[in-house]
């Protein structure tokens, strides 16, 4: 059976999606939503000749759809998510969930109701690196986790207003909070410090911190540091996560994992794209009704959203903040 998938925005990450789905046998992008009927008509052609639309009210009631990709900007969340769970139609759909927390819990109590396959992209979850990173540990003692995400502004212009993309730790550096639980444990307290020192000044309409840390109790005890700026110029950035155990150090890049410890180093380079493991995980989801390939479902994302969350919190009001429901 050929599964027929609506997409939503037609902006890079549509794109990367739709480019990997239409590589997959048995998958047709059936239907593209924009903010126009032209931009949706122009992704459309280039996919499969699927049909374009500017509304997704409007393209659900017209097409009898298996799955739906929600890959507009954060600030468009909600809605869609509710209407897809009320019509019973799974949904992938691209972190953040959200800006603030209101609205992702709404979901999350909605799909906790009425079950349903959701998957969301946090990618990284899929590299083999993580894999073998997270068997390595189970040998080892965490003490210390440094993590980061150094690197330039976006170019799209909802990333820079805090009102529609959350900042840059919900919106970007929200991989690396997820690699965390998903390899050392969930969060107990967070104490963040955001500041505003370069972007500002660079570009109109910034409000978004630029540099921000965030220091982390988990409940097992380990201690972490997660720190990101966004004043870098292009392609010096890092981004990564360190950790510091009684073996030795595990250090991570999107590229490579290097483990240190008694004798010489080891790499571990990643062959496998992990975009196209969480789509094939996805659509096999859809296709068979197993879930197990899934790593990031809309429950365990949203615990993931209410560190970010609770670091935008404290970072606003200047104190701790301890997490109620991970
Ligand atoms: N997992 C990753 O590695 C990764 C990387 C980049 C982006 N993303 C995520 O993907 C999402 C989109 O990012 P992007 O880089 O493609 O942004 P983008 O600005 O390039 O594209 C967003 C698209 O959404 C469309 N859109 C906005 N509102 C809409 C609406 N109401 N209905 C339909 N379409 C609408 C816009 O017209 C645009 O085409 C974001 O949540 C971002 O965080 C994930």
């Amino acid at each position: 059976m050929t599964l027929k998938i609506g997409m939503i925005g037609t902006g890079g990450f549509s794109q990367l999606h739709a480019s990997i789905l239409s590589k997959m046998d048995g998958v047709k992008i059936q239907a593209i939503c924009g903010t126009s009927k032209e931009k949706a008509a122009k992704m459309a052609f280039q996919h499969q000749d699927a049909n374009g639309y500017d509304h997704f009210l409007e393209m659900v009631d017209a097409e009898k759809l298996d799955a739906v990709y929600i890959v507009a900007p954060p600030m468009v969340r909600g809605k869609m998510e509710l209407e897809l769970i009320e019509r019973n139609i799974p949904f992938f759909v691209e972190k953040p969930l959200g800006i603030e927390k209101e609205i992702p819990n709404k979901v999350l109590q909605s799909v906790k109701q009425k079950p349903l396959i959701t998957s969301v992209g946090y990618h990284f979850r899929y590299k083999n690196s993580i894999q073998y990173m997270k068997e390595h540990l189970k040998k080892q003692k965490i003490g210390i986790v440094l993590g980061k995400w150094m690197g330039e502004m976006p170019r799209v212009n909802w990333w820079r207003n805090q009102e529609k993309s959350g900042g840059q730790f919900i919106e970007q550096t929200t991989h690396i909070v997820d690699l965390l639980r998903f390899v050392c444990g969930e969060v107990e307290e967070v104490y963040a410090m955001y500041g505003n020192r370069v972007m500002h000044n660079q570009y109109e309409n910034v409000t978004v911190a630029d540099v921000g840390t965030v220091s982390i109790r988990l409940q097992n005890g380990i201690i972490a540091n997660l720190t990101n700026t966004c004043i870098l110029p292009d392609g010096v950035g890092e981004i990564g996560m360190k950790l510091y155990t009684d073996k030795g150090t595990l250090d991570w890049r999107p590229d490579r994992l290097e483990i240190c410890e008694n004798g010489p180093k080891s790499e571990h380079i990643d062959t496998a794209d992990p975009y196209v493991l969480e789509n094939e995980a996805f659509i096999h989801a859809v296709r068979t009704g197993d879930t197990s390939q899934i790593l990031s479902d809309y429950s365990d994302a949203y615990k993931t959203h209410e560190v970010t969350y609770a670091a935008l919190e404290s970072a606003r009001s200047g104190v701790p903040i301890k997490l109620t429901t991970n």
